[in-house]
């Protein structure tokens, strides 16, 4: 990585100590201990998966994400904790389990699930739900490879109510921070005779809807789930404190830098948003933010 740049893959934030507990809390809940096949959409760097494997001990578990550089990271992750893992190709998506406990990973969408009917008893999405612009599609199409009785969870920091007022100014403040922080840097560079640094308004190229879907709230969510056959078990909402460290993290990821700045360059982006968390926090006067999860457990009627 060049001087002075930051590692813009999820892999930071994915080690935060208060996304890790929330992760760990939201697994709890899930009654996973004896299921057998589990998938795991939008899986990241795996780091929801590896908690939930180390609670279902005799599953194998297939992850799915769009972006190849953190599936490749999950597999060296899911390596690290001991598990075999390989990827899986289109033609392998008919049969996705080999014999024994397994881990394969795929380069796809959460929304164009090739496998046969039914043939998961967890379906899980974490921290991404809200990525998804096609709710129906994708509700349905969990719908057809979940069993019958299996279970749909998922988790997500991105929902109509996620933010209570001094978070929402927090991160109002620390958008401006960021943006004076790329304006100061690019006079820097055009001092030293360098290009400044310009905002392309264009599309984020993983995440083109992050912020553009309208966010569900707990009631709208309960509604979604039963029009598409599921039960909702639990529906909760968690408070997560996030410090300075915890917000730097998640603004150098590059799916957050692209959103919140879109246009930008991304490394750009994620240093300015890392650089200037301290500063938001200081001009909201609060040391950290509460940012509200939500978690569903649902069953599939
Ligand atoms: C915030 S990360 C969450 C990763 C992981 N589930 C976790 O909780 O640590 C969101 C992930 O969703 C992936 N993603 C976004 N849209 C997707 C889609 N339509 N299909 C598959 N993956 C997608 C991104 O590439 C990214 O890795």
């Amino acid at each position: 990585m060049p001087v002075g740049a930051v590692d813009t893959t999820y892999s930071r934030f994915a080690a935060d100590q208060a996304y890790v507990q929330a992760n760990e809390a939201f697994v709890r809940r899930l009654p996973i201990e004896s299921c057998r096949r589990v998938l795991d959409l939008c899986c990241g760097t795996g780091a929801v998966g590896q908690i939930m494997m180390g609670r279902a001990h005799e599953a194998s578990y297939v992850g799915i994400d769009l972006d190849p550089v953190q599936v490749e990271l999950a597999e060296r992750n899911f390596a690290r904790l001991g598990f075999a893992v390989r990827r899986i190709l289109a033609p392998d998506v008919a049969a996705p389990f080999p014999p024994g406990r397994s881990v394969g990973l795929i380069v796809g969408s959460a929304t164009d699930l090739g496998f046969p009917d039914a043939c998961f008893d967890v379906v899980n999405i974490s921290n991404a739900i809200h990525l998804i612009a096609d709710k129906a599609g994708l509700l349905s199409a969990i719908q057809r490879v979940l069993s019958a009785g299996g279970i749909f969870s998922f988790s997500s920091g991105f929902y109509a109510g996620c933010w209570p007022p001094v978070t929402q100014r927090v991160y109002y403040e620390w958008l401006k921070e960021a943006t004076a922080w790329i304006a100061r840097e690019s006079a820097e560079r055009v001092a030293r005779g360098e290009p400044p640094i310009r905002r392309q308004r264009g599309r984020s190229q993983l995440s083109p809807v992050a912020y553009g879907n309208r966010w569900l709230d707990p009631a709208e969510w309960r509604t979604v789930l039963g029009e598409h056959g599921f039960e909702v078990r639990e529906l909760a909402e968690r408070p997560v404190v996030f410090d300075r460290e915890s917000l730097a993290k998640v603004g150098s990821y590059s799916g957050l830098a692209e959103a919140q700045l879109a246009g930008y360059p991304t490394e750009i982006a994620a240093q300015a948003l890392d650089a200037t968390a301290g500063l938001a926090l200081q001009s909201a006067g609060v040391e950290a933010v509460v940012h509200n999860w939500i978690e569903v457990v649902a069953v599939k009627r």
